[in-house]
């Protein structure tokens, strides 16, 4: 019988249905003593790299680790600038100063929160120059030079590849994906004339496998993505130790494995994969039809026609989010917002020397957006109670009258 809250996420029913298989990987690695390493480790890295439609994958401790790792094996280091977007979780930003470089935001597109292509075009056309001395593309501001690029694929959807790629080859930039929140997501290549995978476009890609991801480990897990047999080595090296055979170091590197479990586990749930996903697209049509009346005052998703979106999220806007939030938290129905702060206002990132109205697209979302519940097993009578809820509140906040509720084209200009 189903409950009567309604969760934002739910995990446990998924372990509950592979208790038996799961349980089974745990026994084997008991059984072998296998923990780090090993075959599981393996055959996980060839079948999610199959899954990817890349050559390589490499297990690692975390998407955190999969990040700095991958930046790390394409050459980015201390003095170098890499350029993101301020409308993602911070592990993004964190890979990169955790190299050593300096992160450098472009805003994102409204509709589909991703990094802006122009946005990105205008930044490194007006707010860069080449190095007289070595030709090399330097960030105006900062001095730094500019080494790579690194579009989000937020909420389950691609970022628009093409034009990233595009300019990424005019200015000689590396391009690492953050592939965190998109596994299976799909792109309409217009260069390559057909749908890449999430993770099999940039140089390399990084993925999370945090519980709650769509592809998620019982613990800590990541991945790095890559067709560059020598990246893949190097991140093997990195999450090593810096070792490629027992006890010889060629470099400092990092205990940052994947363990033989969370392999394991997450080999199990990969070949679920593609049916969650195919889940999650269904429930996230059914919330459009849902709500498309009320799409005047919520603004719902937006999956571009080049775009095969897994919904990791579902992410609308909407006027008074806060006290939306409150009204469905008391009908028992959870919600999420991802993500409340920008990453330019975040206290960590005050040296960076951003100001409020520097990214407005990412600021006026950060104050509207609210994410509904959304997992595969999301039932067809949930979605309708979280509608009918979100529905009721819409047509409550309209009726109080336009005095009481500022239309939202002047909210949105009093905050900028
Ligand atoms: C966009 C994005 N990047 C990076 C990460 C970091 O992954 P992890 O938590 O596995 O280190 C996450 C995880 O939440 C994420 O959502």
């Amino acid at each position: 019988m189903e409950s009567n809250r309604i969760p934002f996420l739910d995990l446990v029913t998924p372990h509950r249905e592979l208790k038996d298989e799961l349980a089974a990987v745990f026994a084997h690695a008991l059984d072998t003593a296998g923990f780090i390493g090993g075959p599981m480790v393996e055959d996980f890295e060839k079948s999610f790299a199959k899954f990817c439609d890349v050559q390589y994958c490499v297990g690692v401790g975390s998407g955190t680790d999969a990040l700095r790792f991958a930046l790390m094996a394409a050459g980015v280091g201390p003095d170098d600038a890499v350029i993101t977007v301020p409308n993602t979780f911070i592990a993004t930003s964190e890979a990169v100063s955790q190299c050593g470089a300096l992160p450098r935001f472009v805003d994102v597109n409204e509709r589909t929160y991703n990094m802006d292509v122009n946005k990105l075009g205008e930044y490194l056309d007006s707010e860069c120059s080449y190095n007289d001395g070595n030709g090399k593309l330097v960030d105006k501001r900062t001095g730094r030079g500019v080494k790579a690029i690194v579009p989000v694929h937020l909420y389950g959807q691609m970022a628009d590849m093409d034009p990233i790629l595009e300019l990424a080859e005019k200015y000689h930039l590396i391009v690492i994906e953050d592939a965190c929140q998109a596994h299976g997501a799909e792109y309409l290549s217009r260069r390559d004339q057909g749908w890449k995978k999430a993770g099999s476009m940039g140089k390399a890609a990084a993925f999370s496998f945090y519980p709650g991801k769509n592809l998620g480990a019982c613990g800590e897990g990541g991945a790095v993505t890559t067709n560059d047999a020598a990246l893949a080595q190097k991140v093997r090296s990195l999450r090593d130790h810096g070792q490629a055979q027992k006890y010889y170091h060629d470099m400092e590197g990092y205990n940052g494995r994947l363990d033989s479990i969370q392999a394991g586990i997450l080999h199990v749930k990969l070949r679920r994969l593609s049916q969650w996903n195919e889940r999650r697209r269904e429930c996230a049509l059914r919330y459009q039809e849902l709500l498309g009346a009320a799409s005047e005052v919520i603004k719902l998703p937006f999956e571009p026609s080049w775009s095969r979106a897994v919904y990791h999220l579902y992410v609308v806007q909407v006027q008074y989010r806060e006290k939306l939030q409150k009204q469905l938290g008391e009908a028992g129905i959870g919600t999420g917002i991802h993500y409340p702060i920008p990453l330019h206002q975040q206290k960590a990132y005050k040296n960076l020397g951003y100001h409020e109205g520097d990214f407005p697209v990412t600021e006026k979302a950060a104050a509207k957006i609210l994410s509904l519940p959304m997992f595969p097993g999301l039932s067809h009578a949930q979605q309708d109670r979280v509608a009918q809820q979100v529905l009721e509140f819409v047509a409550g906040e309209s009726s109080a009258g336009a005095s009481a509720a500022p239309p939202l084209t002047n909210a949105i200009s009093q905050r900028a």
